[in-house]
């Protein structure tokens, strides 16, 4: 029988591998989803926009989503809806132990590799690079030995049925396979999502004059879900 969660998720909706040609309308996608995001605001003011390029942001995301799938240990999924000739709905990340993700920005400086459009806020991006390494050094002792979940996103249109909860079961399926804990730096809309997933807060970091939309100090929540074997 299943449960009142699976019910709530239509029969056209399926869970499919991330491929290269997914890599553009997610990163569309993602823009929509993170519309209202404070932290994506300030580091790419819409103000600062540059008229005549209005996809930079999008090019750059595009290019950072093809280069997390050529990462080592990469596991990205995306829900389609079949019934819109398989629109994409939803996505997440996932990498296996090891920290190949965390190198990613080494990475892009070593491919050369211009993601951010030319607005981008850098110096705020290292604030927040070097707060979030801090935090994410303490929380895991140093030790890579996690799997991680690096995005998780759905469609505005399609939230509240059950998406979101469908991706982050397939991450936790791949953490309690390898008997490994799962780890994520999530935001405040996913906080209560992931508690309801086993995830514990393990710490959280607020970063200078980044505020949400109700006067909130935005944050990074450091969440750890321990492996649970069958
Ligand atoms: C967070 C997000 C992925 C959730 O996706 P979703 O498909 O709407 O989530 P679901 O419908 O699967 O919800 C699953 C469960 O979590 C609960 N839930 C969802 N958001 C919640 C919240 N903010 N607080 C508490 N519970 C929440 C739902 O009530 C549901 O519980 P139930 O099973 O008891 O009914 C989606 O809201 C989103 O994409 N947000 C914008 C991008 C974002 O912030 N991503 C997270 C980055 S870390």
């Amino acid at each position: 029988m299943p449960g009142p969660q699976a019910s709530k998720v239509d029969d056209h909706i399926k869970l499919l591998p991330f491929r290269i040609e997914d890599c553009e309308p997610a990163a569309e996608l993602y823009e929509r989803c993170f519309e209202n995001d404070a932290l994506r605001l300030k580091l790419m003011p819409p103000e600062k926009r540059d008229a005549t390029d209005p996809f930079a942001e999008r090019r750059g995301r595009t290019s950072a989503f093809q280069l997390a799938l050529s990462l080592p240990g990469n596991h990205i999924f995306k829900v389609v809806d079949t019934g819109r000739g398989n629109k994409i709905v939803g996505a997440a990340g996932y990498f296996a132990p090891g920290g190949a993700q965390w190198a990613l920005e080494d990475q892009i400086q070593k491919a050369g590799m211009k993601v951010h459009p030319s607005y981008f806020d850098s110096e705020m991006k290292c604030i927040v690079v070097r707060t979030v390494e801090e935090k994410r050094n303490k929380v895991l002792k140093g030790s890579w030995d996690v799997w991680e979940l690096k995005q998780l996103f759905v469609d505005p249109e399609y939230q509240g049925r059950g998406i979101g909860k469908r991706l982050l079961k397939r991450g936790c399926e791949l953490a309690d396979r390898d008997g490994k804990r799962l780890y994520t730096e999530g935001v405040s809309c996913s906080k209560g999502l992931y508690k309801k997933m086993g995830y514990m807060l393990e710490d959280e970091a607020q970063y200078p004059g980044v505020v949400m939309g109700n006067g909130e100090p935005y944050k990074t929540y450091f969440m750890l879900r321990q492996t649970r074997r069958c």
